[in-house]
């Protein structure tokens, strides 16, 4: 595949290495209406992993009837044994709401784990079934069991700009939630424009706002819809505030089941042009990433998303 990148040019107030943190096989894959057999999940995965992305988010342990799609979460672990193995330094992070699905995860010997919270209140409740303080409580243990197991804990944060049914969120109760997750043990902090609303200015103000609370810019990664395809400018943002870790969905797949407004991902490939195109290290292959987003689309019968996909690929995007 001709990829046809100009020389990079490095703006050198920008990190020089960034890890993308995948989650087409979650994000990407939670949303899809039509059930995908779970060996094209694992070898969507496995694909991935040998494009050199080491941070693939594999599944979820959450309740079946919640999310059916990632039902079969106990099927695809074991055939990711052995990835981790031919790919130093992969993770294959899982999402767990509870103790029932922190239990379900060590079964299988996870890496890592993440949990989700919501800036909100009626997200919590359509996403988690509690309010947003309930949903913390309901962390807590799952946080500290995990930590005690070795196992460390990413924590989400939804909704953290705009939200479909309670409008703009208030920048205080963004970073108050955040701190909690940081507080009781998250190594990590992602922070999430569910619904892809933000713009560039409000990414700026909300790191500058996390900043002035004390919280390490390194603790911190950020997870862009793409919904007014603004993720590309708010992750631009974002590198400027010193954010080194960016989630985005191979091939732009994805949406949240429990906020209609979620469209896909920012997409791996569109990002890993840019940051290739600034002279950003990500250790991705990007012809062999387009590749494996391209035959995930043949499997579900319709083009990526993507626009670098579609332009490395074709206008049929597979
Ligand atoms: P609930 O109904 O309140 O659960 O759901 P419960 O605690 O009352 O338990 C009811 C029954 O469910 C019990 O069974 C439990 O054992 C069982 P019973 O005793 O009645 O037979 N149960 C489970 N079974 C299997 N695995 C489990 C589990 N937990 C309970 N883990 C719950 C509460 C949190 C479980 C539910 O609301 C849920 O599963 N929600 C998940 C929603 C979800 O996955 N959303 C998408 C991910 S978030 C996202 O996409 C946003 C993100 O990308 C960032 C961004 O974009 O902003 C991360
Ligand atoms: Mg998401």
């Amino acid at each position: 595949m001709e990829l046809g990148l100009p020389d990079p040019v490095r703006d050198p107030s920008l990190p020089a290495r960034v890890r993308i943190h995948e989650v087409g096989p979650r994000d990407g894959l939670q949303n899809e209406g039509s059930l995908v057999p779970v060996e094209v999940k694992a070898e969507f995965i496995t694909r991935l992993a040998a494009a050199g992305l080491r941070t693939v988010e594999a599944t979820s342990f959450v309740h079946p009837k919640w999310v059916p799609q990632l039902a079969d979460a106990e099927e695809l672990m074991p055939r990711l044994a052995g990835l981790t193995e031919r790919h130093s330094g992969l993770r294959l992070p899982v999402l767990v709401p509870n103790e029932r699905g922190l239990d379900r995860a060590l079964a299988h010997r996870v890496t890592d784990v993440a949990v989700f919270a919501s800036a909100t209140e009626t997200f919590a409740r359509r996403n988690l079934n509690r309010s947003a303080d309930e949903a913390m409580d309901m962390f807590a243990p799952v946080v500290r069991r995990a930590t005690e197991a070795g196992v460390p804990v990413r924590g989400y944060l939804s909704m953290c700009f705009g939200d479909p049914w309670e409008g703009p969120v208030p920048q205080a109760q963004v970073i108050g939630f955040g701190a909690r997750l940081l507080e009781m043990g998250c190594t990590e902090l992602s922070l999430g424009d569910t619904i892809g609303t933000a713009t560039a200015g409000q990414v700026t103000a909300l790191l500058d706002g996390f900043a002035a609370a004390g919280v390490p810019v390194d603790r911190l990664a950020v997870h862009f819809h793409d919904t007014y395809g603004q993720a590309l400018a708010n992750t631009l943002a974002a590198l400027r505030a010193g954010v080194t870790v960016v989630d985005a969905s191979a091939g732009g797949l994805g949406g949240c089941p429990y906020a209609k407004s979620a469209t896909g991902n920012l997409a791996t490939e569109d990002l890993v042009w840019m940051l290739h195109g600034l002279g950003i290290e990500t250790g991705v292959d990007l012809a062999a990433l387009a590749a494996a987003s391209g035959w995930m689309a043949g499997q579900l019968g319709r083009p990526s998303p993507s626009r670098a996909v579609r332009a490395l690929l074709g206008p049929s995007g597979t």
